[in-house]
């Protein structure tokens, strides 16, 4: 069958009739004496396959028993439609070729997430996983896409960083040649160094973040979208927030409606978050909605936890916007509020449907002096933060940006249980392999 040209199962689908070559793994087995079903699997979809002894011939159709879920094959045959199929079609196949076999395939139905995940490399050719690697990519693509269309140039930081950015209890310490360094919690620092050449820059990395917590929301390593922008107001972070999340959605409604479906995801749940401007409240005014609406007293100065997150959420069918947080709840570098200096300007986009805090961003605090007073207070020494200060000497603009945690997005579009599915292989508190 070398001479063949392999269509696609989806392509062959499409094709619909006639003679054609295909090739995949095993998804699914059965049969008699004289006739097996093979269902293919490959990234395109399933398609059933029949092999017959009286079309193979007895030595190949002895063959044929053998094949177990997984091997992987090339086969040639004709298809037709056929509604009693999985995927509607059925190929009569002519001839075919074993090109691995396969162990018995652990994986069968019903299997614990502590199994799936021990075996994750093998779950990754579930239909579940495909479909939420598929939208994945989408979503990466996406991102590039956005920030390009609009401007944005990429640009790289280091892993590997001297301070920390987010606070002291998630920073991973690494032995570096005998000194202490930290893991990237966020690109943020150093692209507010990366501006004053490049003025609107982006970037698509992995930020580490030593989560204690095993919630359905934290890895140790997550995917973050950031950008940041010189001569930007707080608005046009806001907005581009707004702007990415609205693009992410409409992409992948446009590509992955099929997924959706595999999952079981209704793009109802989605389309608000398109067609709607997100709703924007400060925090001021969060606070008395939950109130109001869900009698929580939040005292002023807390930060939101996640139920009230999730209240907040439940409200509203589109990303909520909150902004002007306490400032001493939120990060050192985020700009007091001219108007309340006991308030940043800070925002969070929170999920619908409780999928938590989707994008955090802010405007920069410009005065030198404001920064070192706030790193102080955290415990931090200034003098560590020497190229960050710098930012402020030489020219410094008004600034901000933002960060979007690719996975929780991807959780919240897919519709899953947990954060750890939307991510190949999964790094938790507990988890580090495979
Ligand atoms: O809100 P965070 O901590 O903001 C920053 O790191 C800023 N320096 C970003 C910036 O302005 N450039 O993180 C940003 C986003 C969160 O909103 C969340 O979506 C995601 O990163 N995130 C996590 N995702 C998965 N697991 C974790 N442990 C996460 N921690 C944050
Ligand atoms: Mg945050």
């Amino acid at each position: 069958m070398a001479e063949a040209k392999f269509l696609s199962v989806k392509e062959a689908m499409q094709k619909g009739s006639g003679e054609v070559s295909i090739r995949g793994w095993v998804y699914r087995e059965r049969g008699s004496n004289k006739l097996r079903f093979i269902v293919l699997r490959d990234s395109t979809g399933i398609l059933q396959c029949v092999i017959e002894k009286d079309k193979v011939g007895e030595e190949k159709f002895e063959e044929a028993k053998k094949l177990q879920v997984e091997t992987s094959l090339t086969l040639k045959g004709t298809i037709k439609k056929d509604e009693r199929a999985p995927s509607g079609f059925e190929v009569s196949v002519s001839e075919f070729e074993v090109i691995g076999w396969s162990d018995t395939f652990p994986i069968t139905k019903d299997q614990s997430a502590e199994f799936l995940a021990d075996n994750r490399h093998l779950w990754l050719r579930s239909r579940k996983m495909t479909s939420i690697m598929k939208i994945r990519s989408t979503v990466f693509g996406a991102i590039h896409e956005y920030f390009r269309n609009h401007g944005f140039l990429e640009f790289h930081s280091p892993i590997f960083q001297g301070t920390q950015s987010e606070g002291g209890s998630t920073v991973f310490e690494v032995d570096y040649f005998g000194k202490k360094v930290y893991l990237a919690q966020t690109w943020q620092l150093p692209a507010e160094a990366g501006i004053f050449a490049l003025e609107k820059i982006y970037t698509i990395a992995p930020s580490f973040r030593a989560e204690k917590s095993k919630t359905s929301r934290h890895l140790t390593e997550y995917w973050h979208a950031e950008m940041e922008m010189a001569w930007a107001s707080f608005k046009d972070i806001q907005d581009h927030g707004e702007g990415l999340l609205k693009h992410i959605v409409k992409k992948v409604l446009e590509n992955n409606v099929e997924d959706l479906e595999i999952l079981k995801r209704e793009p109802g749940k989605l389309k608000p978050t398109l067609e709607k401007p997100f709703v924007r409240l400060s925090y001021d005014e969060a606070l008395k909605i939950l109130k109001e609406k869900a009698k929580m007293e939040i005292p002023w100065g807390k930060d939101l936890r996640t139920l009230e997150e999730d209240k907040l959420s439940s409200l509203y069918d589109m990303p909520v916007i909150v902004y002007n947080y306490p400032k001493e709840v939120k990060a050192f570098y985020m700009k007091e509020n001219p108007d309340n200096p006991k308030t940043v300007f800070g925002c969070d986009f929170i999920a619908p449907e409780g999928y938590g805090e989707l994008i955090g961003g802010s405007e920069r605090e410009p005065d030198i002096e404001e920064i070192k007073k706030r790193l102080r207070a955290q415990g931090e020494d200034p003098d560590e933060y020497g190229f960050y200060l710098d930012t402020r000497k030489y020219g410094s603009v008004p600034h901000g940006g933002f960060g979007l945690g690719v996975e929780r997005v991807v959780s919240w579009i897919c519709g899953l249980d947990s954060i750890k599915d939307s991510i190949p292989f999964p790094r938790t508190m507990l988890r580090y392999n495979p």
